[in-house]
């Protein structure tokens, strides 16, 4: 009958509202004194690890926000891919690894203020592939969820684009010539450009631009606001630029 089948269902309902709104609230992290940021690990300059060390942009800039609020932090690193899933299953309170603030994302997690402007850049093996319109009947390599995986999508004539779990595993196609061209972040491709100057990559064009913020769980807006506001102070500071010019020696926030 169905009223009995009812009260599963209510009870399931009950289960995943509950779950939605499992987020951390300040109050709670500030109680607790310990803010969990979560972040991937290999994507120089923004998160990497140099030894056992995680660092990085993004990670020096999650630590001075943090401390900025007030808190200790304790930091998560795992696959991009689990990184937002993660947040909505309050394994940790906030995450940043260089998402771009876009609609999609949008719907599922509450993004803070931008802390870098960016874009997706063509990079490639010759200078015969460097604008959108040079990769058509091509192979292009990106990393799987993310923008530039939807931007390569969109231009005409793609051959394929090829998907790698990290963005490295994507540069090291193009690397190994297995694919005609990658597309990842500009900072990310002149900080490999600078390291590896032999290696044979050359820029082509940017594809898009967009902002990259942290995310926190959606409408877990108390933190976003307190995140927002400490990042707006330490951006008028100076301490933002400062970290900015350590890694990318240009100042990357959003003008
Ligand atoms: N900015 C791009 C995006 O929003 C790429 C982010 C890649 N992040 C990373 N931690 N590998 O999708």
């Amino acid at each position: 009958p169905p009223m009995k089948m009812l009260k599963p269902l209510a009870a399931a309902l009950a289960v995943c509202a509950a779950v939605a709104v499992q987020a951390r609230p300040l109050e709670d992290i500030q109680k607790s004194g310990t803010i969990i940021l979560a972040s991937e690990g290999p994507y120089a300059p923004f998160n990497f690890f140099k030894g056992k060390q995680l660092t990085g942009y993004e990670i020096e800039v999650g630590e001075a926000v943090a401390k900025k609020i007030g808190l200790k932090f304790e930091w998560k690193t795992v696959g991009f891919d689990a990184l937002l899933t993660g947040l909505a299953q309050d394994r940790w309170d906030l995450v940043i690894a260089s998402h771009a603030i876009t609609e999609e994302r949008a719907k599922a997690v509450t993004f803070t203020a931008p802390h870098y402007c960016s874009g997706g850049q063509i990079v490639s093996m010759t200078p015969a592939i460097a604008k959108a319109a040079d990769l058509a009947g091509k192979t292009v390599a990106v990393q799987t969820g993310t923008t530039y995986l939807d931007a390569v999508k969109k231009v005409p004539g793609v051959k394929e684009v090829k998907n790698f779990p990290t963005d490295d595993a994507a540069r090291n196609a193009l690397g190994s010539k297995r694919v005609d061209a990658w597309v990842t972040d500009r900072f990310v491709a002149k900080e490999m450009i600078s390291k590896l100057p032999k290696a044979g990559f050359k820029i082509g064009d940017m594809l898009f631009i967009e902002q990259v913020a942290s995310a926190v769980t959606k409408g877990n807006q108390g933190l976003a606001d307190a995140w927002n506001k400490a990042l707006k102070e330490l951006i008028a500071d100076g301490t933002i630029g400062k970290i900015s010019q350590k890694y990318f020696q240009e100042d990357v926030t959003c003008k």
